[in-house]
């Protein structure tokens, strides 16, 4: 008889105190230069933008990564001999079926962790999953993997992975504490696999978040509309354009809305009224972009041990595994 698969889904993002909420909202809209938190590109419309942007042909690392993961998959199973896979920031999980894939291979595919803030992708991918690979226990996480990284659930041999340079997101200081944050919910001998965008020149970079179809404007302009949900903010997506940007000292695109004309916004539910001038910029996005030794110095300071490095021959992706010990 054959195993038959399962789902669990724990939602989290609901015990967020409002206060805490409004609050780092507040303070970002305040702050200078101002900047709003990243997770709130990601409600149901933005992971589809952002899935639609995966297959534009000027943004590359989405596809690099999955033809990088396609070829060593094999070898990061062999290496770590997981049993389960935790996926922080699973998205639409595309590239996660070539993990699969491998793991059942090798026979070893028990459970898989779904984590991310957006709910009604970690539903699908769960309900996916568990009807595609036969006796997977599915796990899902709805939550912010800075903040509720203690509910992932304790599990078997695991694989941690973050792909995509999502680690991007991060400025290095956060980078690091989410980074030991893993490295103190997982067990001794737990690996990560940590995917990165590499340097490469600026062209490049840019195009790669400044499509000619506008889906990356939409997906930027997407975070106005979900501050309403989320705090009530009457912000006009029309009133902002759209701005991505390589920022040579720092190693990162910068995705910014600039306001196209002086306006008065009253969010009363922060108790603000916030006054933009013409062409004044807020930061939605930084997305970092890494060298090898950074990544394994990262890695090394927050209590990893750097055990393989795969690049595809452009150098844009690399994709680092590491073991607690
Ligand atoms: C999901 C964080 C990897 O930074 O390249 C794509 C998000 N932003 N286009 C990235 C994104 C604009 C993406 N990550």
């Amino acid at each position: 008889m054959s195993e038959r698969s399962s789902v669990t889904i724990d939602v989290h993002l609901n015990n967020q105190d409002p206060a805490a909420v409004r609050e780092e909202i507040r303070a970002g809209l305040l702050a200078t230069p101002r900047r709003l938190p990243t997770k709130y590109f990601y409600d149901d419309r933005g992971s589809e933008l952002f899935e639609q942007i995966c297959e534009l042909p000027t943004y590359y690392p989405t596809r690099t990564e999955h033809a990088l993961l396609t070829g060593v998959a094999d070898d990061v199973m062999a290496r770590t001999g997981a049993d389960e896979l935790v996926e922080l920031g699973s998205g639409a999980a595309t590239k996660t079926r070539v993990l699969l894939d491998a793991m059942a291979r090798k026979r070893q595919l028990k459970f898989y962790v779904p984590f991310d803030v957006s709910e009604g992708i970690v539903r699908r991918v769960a309900r996916e999953l568990a009807e595609e690979y036969e006796g997977l226990q599915v796990h899902g996480v709805v939550g912010d993997f800075l903040a509720h990284l203690e509910h992932i659930p304790q599990g078997g041999r695991r694989l941690v992975v973050i792909l995509g340079g999502t680690i991007g997101n991060l400025r290095p200081e956060s980078a690091e504490a989410f980074l030991s944050s893993i490295e103190r919910e997982t067990a001794q001998g737990d690996f990560l696999l940590l995917g990165v965008q590499l340097i490469t020149n600026v062209e490049r970079l840019e195009a790669a978040y400044n499509d000619s179809a506008g889906l990356t404007a939409a997906f930027n302009k997407n975070m106005l509309l979900v501050l309403k949900s989320v705090v009530g903010a009457e912000f006009d997506p029309d009133a902002f354009d759209h701005v991505a940007r390589f920022n040579h000292e720092e190693q990162r695109i910068e995705m910014r809305l600039r306001s196209v004309r002086p306006q008065v916004i009253p969010i009363p539910e922060l108790a603000l009224t916030l006054h933009l001038k013409d062409g004044e910029e807020i930061l939605t996005e930084i997305s970092a972009k890494y060298t090898r030794p950074q990544v394994e110095a990262l890695l090394t300071r927050a209590g990893f041990t750097p055990v393989a490095w795969y690049a595809d021959h452009e150098h844009l992706h690399g994709l680092a595994l590491a073991q607690k010990h």
